[in-house]
Protein backbone atom coordinates (compact mmCIF):
# COMPACT_ATOMS: atom_id res chain seq x y z
CA UNK A 1 0.00 0.00 0.00
CA UNK A 2 3.51 2.06 0.59
CA UNK A 3 3.51 2.48 -3.24
CA UNK A 4 0.42 3.76 -3.97
CA UNK A 5 0.61 7.30 -3.78
CA UNK A 6 2.91 7.35 -5.96
CA UNK A 7 1.61 5.42 -8.84
CA UNK A 8 -1.10 7.79 -8.19
CA UNK A 9 1.10 10.93 -8.49
CA UNK A 10 2.46 9.12 -11.83
CA UNK A 11 -0.95 8.57 -12.89
CA UNK A 12 -1.71 12.04 -12.34
CA UNK A 13 1.11 13.63 -14.23
CA UNK A 14 0.50 10.98 -17.03
CA UNK A 15 -3.30 12.04 -17.33
CA UNK A 16 -2.82 15.49 -18.74
CA UNK A 17 -0.39 18.71 -19.03
CA UNK A 18 -3.18 20.83 -17.34
CA UNK A 19 -2.55 19.82 -13.76
CA UNK A 20 0.89 21.00 -14.25
CA UNK A 21 -0.33 24.87 -15.32
CA UNK A 22 -2.50 25.21 -12.32
CA UNK A 23 -1.05 26.43 -9.49
CA UNK A 24 -0.37 24.86 -5.83
CA UNK A 25 -3.85 24.47 -4.39
CA UNK A 26 -4.59 26.27 -0.67
CA UNK A 27 -4.31 22.78 1.39
CA UNK A 28 -1.71 20.19 2.07
CA UNK A 29 -1.14 16.50 1.52
CA UNK A 30 -1.71 15.91 5.21
CA UNK A 31 -5.13 17.09 4.51
CA UNK A 32 -5.33 15.33 1.58
CA UNK A 33 -5.14 11.92 3.43
CA UNK A 34 -7.19 12.73 6.37
CA UNK A 35 -9.65 13.69 4.29
CA UNK A 36 -9.85 10.89 2.30
CA UNK A 37 -10.13 8.91 5.57
CA UNK A 38 -13.04 10.91 6.43
CA UNK A 39 -14.77 10.52 2.90
CA UNK A 40 -14.84 6.86 3.63
CA UNK A 41 -15.27 7.06 6.92
CA UNK A 42 -18.68 9.52 6.69
CA UNK A 43 -19.80 10.29 2.95
CA UNK A 44 -18.72 7.44 0.61
CA UNK A 45 -21.77 5.70 1.47
CA UNK A 46 -24.20 8.04 -0.38
CA UNK A 47 -21.66 9.96 -2.84
CA UNK A 48 -19.75 6.54 -3.76
CA UNK A 49 -16.62 4.83 -3.67
CA UNK A 50 -15.76 7.11 -6.61
CA UNK A 51 -17.39 10.14 -5.98
CA UNK A 52 -19.74 9.52 -8.54
CA UNK A 53 -22.75 9.83 -6.66
CA UNK A 54 -25.82 7.60 -5.99
CA UNK A 55 -29.03 8.08 -6.19
CA UNK A 56 -30.29 11.64 -4.76
CA UNK A 57 -26.33 12.02 -3.34
CA UNK A 58 -24.74 13.88 -6.30
CA UNK A 59 -21.38 13.35 -8.01
CA UNK A 60 -18.64 15.00 -6.42
CA UNK A 61 -16.35 15.19 -9.19
CA UNK A 62 -15.97 15.96 -12.49
CA UNK A 63 -18.25 17.95 -14.75
CA UNK A 64 -20.71 18.32 -12.20
CA UNK A 65 -18.39 19.50 -9.67
CA UNK A 66 -17.31 22.06 -11.24
CA UNK A 67 -20.48 23.37 -12.23
CA UNK A 68 -21.80 23.44 -8.60
CA UNK A 69 -18.47 25.07 -7.07
CA UNK A 70 -16.65 26.47 -10.05
CA UNK A 71 -17.93 30.05 -8.90
CA UNK A 72 -17.13 29.72 -5.34
CA UNK A 73 -14.81 29.84 -2.95
CA UNK A 74 -13.01 26.73 -1.17
CA UNK A 75 -14.54 28.60 1.88
CA UNK A 76 -17.86 28.91 0.42
CA UNK A 77 -17.32 24.90 -0.22
CA UNK A 78 -16.30 23.96 3.27
CA UNK A 79 -19.28 26.75 5.10
CA UNK A 80 -21.86 24.55 2.66
CA UNK A 81 -20.24 20.94 3.53
CA UNK A 82 -20.17 21.89 6.70
CA UNK A 83 -23.97 23.20 7.48
CA UNK A 84 -25.55 20.37 5.03
CA UNK A 85 -23.28 17.27 5.67
CA UNK A 86 -23.29 14.37 6.34
CA UNK A 87 -26.96 14.60 5.16
CA UNK A 88 -28.06 12.38 7.84
CA UNK A 89 -26.15 14.08 10.72
CA UNK A 90 -25.19 17.22 9.27
CA UNK A 91 -22.54 19.51 11.34
CA UNK A 92 -21.33 16.58 13.62
CA UNK A 93 -17.72 16.09 12.12
CA UNK A 94 -15.14 18.94 13.98
CA UNK A 95 -14.28 22.07 11.92
CA UNK A 96 -11.02 20.19 11.70
CA UNK A 97 -12.64 17.46 9.71
CA UNK A 98 -14.43 19.64 7.41
CA UNK A 99 -11.52 21.54 6.44
CA UNK A 100 -9.95 17.75 5.88
CA UNK A 101 -12.86 16.88 3.08
CA UNK A 102 -12.78 20.00 1.24
CA UNK A 103 -8.86 19.87 0.57
CA UNK A 104 -9.59 16.08 -0.32
CA UNK A 105 -12.76 17.13 -2.70
CA UNK A 106 -10.37 19.60 -4.33
CA UNK A 107 -7.38 17.15 -4.46
CA UNK A 108 -10.00 14.83 -6.01
CA UNK A 109 -11.12 17.43 -8.50
CA UNK A 110 -7.51 17.99 -9.74
CA UNK A 111 -6.22 20.87 -7.64
CA UNK A 112 -2.77 20.41 -6.81
CA UNK A 113 -1.67 20.23 -3.25
CA UNK A 114 0.30 23.02 -1.87
CA UNK A 115 2.12 23.80 1.26
CA UNK A 116 -0.08 25.83 3.59
CA UNK A 117 -3.19 24.23 5.26
CA UNK A 118 -6.75 25.16 4.23
CA UNK A 119 -8.37 27.74 6.61
CA UNK A 120 -11.91 28.61 6.76
CA UNK A 121 -11.72 31.84 4.69
CA UNK A 122 -9.75 30.62 2.09
CA UNK A 123 -10.96 33.02 -0.82
CA UNK A 124 -9.61 31.28 -3.87
CA UNK A 125 -12.09 30.52 -6.23
CA UNK A 126 -12.01 26.74 -7.00
CA UNK A 127 -12.36 26.98 -10.55
CA UNK A 128 -8.88 28.41 -10.79
CA UNK A 129 -7.43 25.37 -9.51
CA UNK A 130 -9.34 22.12 -10.14
CA UNK A 131 -8.92 20.35 -13.78
CA UNK A 132 -12.29 18.77 -13.40
CA UNK A 133 -10.16 15.39 -13.81
CA UNK A 134 -10.46 13.04 -11.22
CA UNK A 135 -7.44 12.16 -9.06
CA UNK A 136 -5.85 9.04 -9.72
CA UNK A 137 -7.23 7.46 -6.51
CA UNK A 138 -10.20 8.47 -7.09
CA UNK A 139 -10.53 7.21 -10.66
CA UNK A 140 -9.59 3.98 -9.10
CA UNK A 141 -11.88 3.64 -6.58
CA UNK A 142 -11.64 3.89 -2.92
CA UNK A 143 -11.47 1.63 -0.10
CA UNK A 144 -12.52 1.25 3.22
CA UNK A 145 -9.56 0.68 5.21
CA UNK A 146 -12.16 -1.83 7.83
C1 LIG B 1 -26.92 9.86 3.97
C2 LIG B 1 -26.36 10.16 2.67
C3 LIG B 1 -25.28 11.23 2.57
C4 LIG B 1 -24.11 11.28 3.27
C5 LIG B 1 -23.60 10.35 4.36
C6 LIG B 1 -23.40 12.44 2.74
N1 LIG B 1 -24.13 13.04 1.77
FE1 LIG B 1 -23.59 14.70 0.70
N2 LIG B 1 -25.40 14.71 -0.21
C7 LIG B 1 -26.39 13.77 -0.03
C8 LIG B 1 -27.54 14.14 -0.83
C9 LIG B 1 -28.85 13.35 -0.92
C10 LIG B 1 -27.21 15.35 -1.48
C11 LIG B 1 -28.08 16.16 -2.42
C12 LIG B 1 -29.16 16.90 -1.75
C13 LIG B 1 -28.66 17.93 -0.81
O1 LIG B 1 -27.89 18.83 -1.24
O2 LIG B 1 -29.01 17.87 0.39
C14 LIG B 1 -25.86 15.67 -1.07
C15 LIG B 1 -25.15 16.79 -1.49
C16 LIG B 1 -23.83 17.04 -1.22
C17 LIG B 1 -23.07 18.12 -1.78
C18 LIG B 1 -23.60 19.10 -2.78
C19 LIG B 1 -23.79 20.45 -2.38
C20 LIG B 1 -24.67 20.76 -1.24
O3 LIG B 1 -24.13 20.99 -0.13
O4 LIG B 1 -25.90 20.87 -1.44
C21 LIG B 1 -21.81 18.03 -1.28
C22 LIG B 1 -20.62 18.95 -1.57
C23 LIG B 1 -21.79 16.90 -0.38
N3 LIG B 1 -23.03 16.31 -0.38
C24 LIG B 1 -20.69 16.49 0.31
C25 LIG B 1 -20.72 15.48 1.28
C26 LIG B 1 -19.61 15.16 2.16
C27 LIG B 1 -18.26 15.84 2.13
C28 LIG B 1 -20.04 14.15 2.97
C29 LIG B 1 -19.29 13.49 4.12
C30 LIG B 1 -19.05 14.36 5.26
C31 LIG B 1 -21.41 13.83 2.59
N4 LIG B 1 -21.78 14.65 1.57
C32 LIG B 1 -22.15 12.82 3.18
C33 LIG B 1 -26.31 12.63 0.75
C34 LIG B 1 -25.30 12.34 1.62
Amino acid sequence: MRAFPVIAALLLLASGASAQDLPAGPFTAAQVDAGRTAYIDHCMMCHGARLQGLGEAQPLVGKDFVDLWGHDTAAELYTSVRIEMPQNDPGSLSDDVYLNLVAFLLHANGAKTGTAPLDAKSAIKIETIVTGTASADVAAGLKSAK
